[in-house]
């Protein structure tokens, strides 16, 4: 199968190169290399199945690199929370226009079907039951889970009316190995990354949120099962609350340090606590996550490590 990898460069995208090229398919990861990183297609493209296209999705030339595709994964975005609040307008460019530019090519090129990858943790909002599932209403509070949202209802129309195949995957707080340590968006490698140089991490509020973590394998499982089969909007997530101290402390035992984290201000768009009931991605899918917290951060720990 030909498949096209927006964001492949990235973390989940990169991940999810290695395995559609495990699995015999060829890849082509379109990616502006804007918080991405080449070094993470190395083994990807020595396959010479992988090609490296460094373009914006918000290019209009973009419609050129679809012809032939059998699946589009789109997963190029500003992914940060923090930048969609201080820059909404450069959030929508990207996330929004330049989404709406992946399923039009896709749509005017035949592409079957298109995985985009949405976010179950902003999209809701601040959901009134937890887990919460693709039934409760959207009521997102940053830019960037607004985007996410937009992107994800125009995904609906390109299905409904242009005869796309479309599934949205609305995917929980992913970690594991190529996580950005000095990002922002991983929890899990910023902990890991200065508690290894010798470190405390600072906590932004008062630790008492809880995400919903899930083991990067587990979620390249799920794009690659949406490829197959499904439709619409999906939660990938464990159905977990793990609170940011919890996480903390987790960690830090299993790297054998007694450092206190440090607090700091709550920030800006931030939720409280949020879990994804993925039942239905269960039913449709055939997905579940395999991977238990304990197991994914050692993973997690060894690659930061190395
Ligand atoms: N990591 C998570 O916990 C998480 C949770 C929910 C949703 N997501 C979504 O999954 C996708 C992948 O996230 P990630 O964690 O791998 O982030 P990432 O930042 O590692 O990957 C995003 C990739 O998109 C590329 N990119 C950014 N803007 C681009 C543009 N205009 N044109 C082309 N490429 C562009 C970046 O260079 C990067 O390689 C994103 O859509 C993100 O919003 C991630």
């Amino acid at each position: 199968m030909k498949t096209l990898v927006t964001g492949g460069a990235g973390f989940i995208g990169s991940n999810l190169a290695d395995r559609l090229l495990a699995d015999g398919h060829e890849v082509r990861v379109v990616d502006d290399l804007s918080t991405g990183k080449e070094s993470n297609l190395t083994g990807a493209l020595e396959t010479g199945r992988c090609e490296l296209v460094k373009m914006s999705v918000t290019d209009k030339s973009f419609a050129d690199l679809v012809d032939g595709i059998d699946v589009v994964y789109h997963l190029a975005a500003q992914a940060d929370v923090r930048i969609s609040v201080a820059d909404p307008v450069f959030d929508v460019d990207v996330n929004v226009l330049g989404s709406v530019n992946v399923f039009e090519a896709a749509a005017n090129a035949g592409v079957g079907r298109v995985v985009f990858a949405s976010s179950g943790g902003t999209i809701y909002g601040e959901p009134a039951v937890l887990p919460v599932d693709e039934s409760a209403p959207q009521r997102p509070l940053s830019p960037y889970g607004v985007a996410k949202k937009a992107a994800g209802d125009y995904l609906y129309y390109y299905q409904q009316v242009r005869g796309i195949d479309g599934v949205v995957l609305a995917l929980a707080n992913i970690y594991g190995p190529r996580q950005d340590p000095h990002g922002e968006a991983g929890v899990v490698s910023i902990f890991a990354g200065v508690i290894n140089e010798g470190k405390a991490p600072v906590i932004y509020g008062d630790g008492s949120q809880t995400r919903d973590f899930v083991f990067i394998d587990d979620v390249v499982d799920a794009f690659v099962l949406a490829a197959e089969r499904g439709d619409g909007l999906m939660n990938i997530g464990t159905g977990e609350e793990t609170s940011v101290n919890e996480l903390y402390y987790e960690i830090a035992k299993a790297m054998g340090s007694d450092a206190k984290p440090e607090y700091g201000p709550a920030r800006t768009g931030e939720l409280s606590h949020i879990a994804l009931d993925a039942s239905l991605a269960e039913r449709e899918l055939g997905w579940a996550p395999k991977t238990g917290l304990p197991s994914g951060l050692a993973k997690t720990i060894d690659w930061i490590r190395s």
